[in-house]
């Protein structure tokens, strides 16, 4: 231990001086660099504090607890012995959980306001010993009791203050101050006083409710409404670390308005040549929609592969298939691929675990990058921005598309859940953008390697016996002190919902168009579908017949052979039922949608896609395209080639082309007799929309090799 207190007394004291007024020295103490101390030095650079012998003779140090109250007061005695100037000011802080919001200028003005030779900061509770409550002084208005976190003094004053410190290091600071205070002799001699009515110092401990942000132009301040001023130190003290993390925010950090906020990070690392060698883990932990989507943007993240390291924990034995072809198609890309499949049984705590911990001890790995399976992650530049925003733990902030639900919390419940933020909504909708330190993160985010292996190095971090792995790790994190952020400086993408993922289909995303219908329609709607309008792309290939696209290759891909491996086309046994219903006046090779239960979702598909456009083209006619009759067509010369002409019982009908002229079938195409007029060349993912009863009688051309096959809707209003 002597050891430790050498350290603690040759490195950590830190000494920093204004540039303003040479006469004000800061003083505190620190025996860790740690997030909450680079915080308080960075406020104190914004504001012109300067600095002085930071990182000289740092030695950093192992252990996490703040200094003991007794220690400090020994080092700041021992720090004033050798100094002389009896005109210098001091300021003694804590710093882990300061920071400061004014200039040295303000500081010391308001120091001489006080007309006192120590002013100490104030607190509304008394602690350690309530017993001395009343022997404090009346204060006319304000905070009575004194607070050992924050107090400045002439020289001479503060050395009479410690001079008679012969305490251990684990005694209070707090009660050898507190004693100094309430004995009038003492208060008189050394000319002590309260910052009552926080002018100087703000602790937060006991008056959360008194402080409110105030925004100004450029500037943010912490204000205290209860006395109407503008506190110069903020103290996040006792258990309102985390409070003093979201003010941080915004003080001292610059703030526009038009903008968002501007979030000083000095820190920035730009990505030059060299990569950092980053692990990726990923976790799939349920059934999930679009999984071979996932491994399509992993394939497009921009970042060297052979700078990446995946490892894939896969709990569902519904995605092996598709684990395994990503990997075989495109594994080798990458330095290394590690899989843990269904077999091993591995719970999510304990893959979490071991996959910081290969991070850990792989030498390589400077950071380990987490995502689960259900992450869209749609910006590619993704991993590169998080680096080098050069942060412990940073998260991109992803969002369920049309909800309030996002990863990350704005802050934290006295019981150690989701609490929401006065700024998270604005935060989550983008109306205050920026890098935001939060309480908690999941799903996806960056650590540094390094901190695996010094602050975080325990094994079992996302182990607990009540919190779920995430909530049990950033706990951990949270306790050591470490920052997390989150940041909306850019869209990073959203997250699935898993809900109502049916996995007895060949393709199972088919489904989603409820549950996901964003995701739906990137998958299999036309890139162009949207922009048909604006750029004139309904074609009129024959008077009344409207061709436009609609499906991507994939959605009629999936299309097909959804209905192949479904397999039970039905010929000419359904024509008389289909004549009694009226409907169906000829005969084809088809299966329906409702045969595959996709009734529901291509009804929901025909609202949204196809309704508007039928709303353009016949104006004046809407549709509920209800009780629509749906199906697949399939057309092969030695099964059903061709189709008679005939008229559609619908009031519309729609058409698409499912595969593709020439690839896959020669002949094909449709003609419509009352115009003489034939759609010869139909492309794959476009639909023909036409009338049905009465002016379009058309009839399917022969196809004369390969198969063809269609989606055909009868929509009636
Ligand atoms: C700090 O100093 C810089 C350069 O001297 C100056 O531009 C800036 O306004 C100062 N900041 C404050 C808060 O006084
Ligand atoms: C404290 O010092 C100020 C001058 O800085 C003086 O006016 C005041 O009377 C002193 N108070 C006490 C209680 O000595
Ligand atoms: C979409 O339209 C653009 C411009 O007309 C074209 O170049 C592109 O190939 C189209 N996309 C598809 C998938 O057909």
């Amino acid at each position: 231990t002597l050891d430790l207190l050498l350290c603690a007394i040759n490195s950590s004291l830190m000494v920093t001086q204004s540039r303003v007024d040479y006469k004000l020295l800061v003083v505190t103490v620190a025996t860790k660099d740690t997030d909450g101390f680079r915080r308080f030095l960075r406020s104190a650079k914004l504001f012109n504090y300067t600095v002085l012998g930071r990182g000289e003779k740092w030695r950093g140090g192992d252990y996490m607890s703040a200094p003991g109250g007794g220690q400090k007061v020994r080092l700041l005695k021992a720090a004033l012995e050798d100094m002389k100037d009896e005109d210098k000011i001091i300021l003694f802080i804590d710093s882990y959980d300061v920071v400061f919001a004014s200039s040295p200028k303000e500081l010391l003005k308001k120091f001489q306001q006080a007309k006192h030779k120590v002013v100490f900061s104030s607190e509304t509770l008394i602690w350690p010993d309530r017993h001395l409550g009343d022997k404090h002084p009346h204060v006319r208005e304000g905070n009575r009791f004194l607070g050992s976190g924050g107090f400045i003094g002439y020289l001479s004053n503060v050395k009479e203050l410690v001079s008679d410190w012969t305490g251990e290091d684990s005694d209070s600071d707090q009660l050898f101050f507190t004693k100094i205070y309430i004995d009038p002799a003492n208060r008189k001699s050394i000319n002590i006083t309260l910052d009552s009515k926080c002018r100087l110092f703000q602790n937060l401990h006991g008056a959360l409710d008194e402080v409110v942000l105030k925004f100004e132009d450029s500037h943010v301040r912490a204000r205290n409404v209860l006395y109407d001023t503008l506190p110069v130190i903020i103290h996040g003290n006792g258990p309102t670390k985390l409070q003093l993390n979201y003010l941080g925010n915004y003080i001292p950090n610059t703030w526009t308005f038009e903008t968002g906020c501007t979030v000083c990070n000095e820190d920035l690392r730009p990505l030059t040549s060299e990569y950092p060698l980053v692990v990726i883990g990923i976790f799939i932990r349920q059934p999930t929609p679009f999984v071979t989507v996932f491994f399509e943007r992993l394939l497009k993240l921009q970042y060297p592969k052979n700078r990446l390291k995946l490892i894939i924990f896969n709990q569902e034995p519904h995605h092996e298939s598709h684990v395994s072809s990503f990997l075989r198609d495109h594994g080798s890309l990458y330095q290394d691929v590690r899989v843990f499949s269904p077999e091993e049984e591995m719970k999510e705590a304990a893959s979490r675990n071991l996959a910081f911990d290969m991070c850990r001890k792989d030498h390589d790995c400077e950071y380990f990058f987490s995502i689960d399976i259900e992450v869209v992650l749609k910006n590619e530049n993704t991993l590169k921005i998080l680096i080098e925003q050069n942060l412990p733990i940073v998260a991109p902030m992803i969002t369920r598309v049309g909800r309030l639900w996002s990863n990350f919390w704005g802050a934290l419940s006295a019981e150690g859940y989701y609490a929401r933020s006065e700024d998270y909504v604005d935060i989550v909708q983008g109306r205050r953008v920026g890098v935001w330190n939060v309480p908690y993160v999941t799903n996806v985010y960056l650590v540094k390697a390094s901190l695996l292996r010094s602050d975080l190095k325990e094994y079992e971090l996302f182990d607990s016996h009540i919190l779920d792995p995430d909530m049990a790790y950033c706990h951990n994190a949270r306790n050591k002190g470490i920052f997390m952020f989150v940041t909306n400086m850019q869209t990073f993408g959203r997250i699935l919902s898993t809900e109502n993922y049916q996995t007895k289909h060949l393709h199972n995303d088919l489904w989603q168009i409820f549950e996901n219908p964003l995701d739906w329609e990137e998958r299999y709607i036309h890139e162009n579908y949207t922009h048909i309008e604006k750029n004139k792309l309904i074609e009129t290939p024959c008077p009344d017949v409207y061709w436009f696209p609609i499906f991507t290759d994939v959605a009629c891909n999936h299309m097909v052979e959804e209905m192949e491996n479904f397999g039970q086309w039905s010929g000419g046994a359904n024509v008389d039922t289909r004549i009694q219903g009226g409907y169906e006046n000829v005969p084809t090779i088809d299966i329906h949608m409702n045969q595959i239960n996709f009734e529901r979702e291509w009804h929901k598909f025909l609202l949204e896609y196809i309704a508007p456009i039928t709303e353009k083209m016949f104006p004046g006619y809407y549709t509920k395209c209800s009780t629509p009759l749906n199906f697949v067509v399939r057309y092969k010369p030695d099964e059903q080639p061709l189709l008679e002409p005939h008229h559609d019982a619908s009031t519309f009908t729609i058409n698409i082309a499912l595969n593709s002229k020439d690839i896959d079938y020669q002949g094909g195409g449709c003609r419509f007799l009352r115009y003489d007029c034939a759609v010869e060349a139909p492309r794959k993912g476009w639909a023909l929309m036409h009338p049905g009863r009465l002016t379009h009688y058309h009839e399917g051309l022969p196809t004369t090799s390969g198969v063809r096959y269609i989606a055909v809707s009868f929509v009636d209003p």
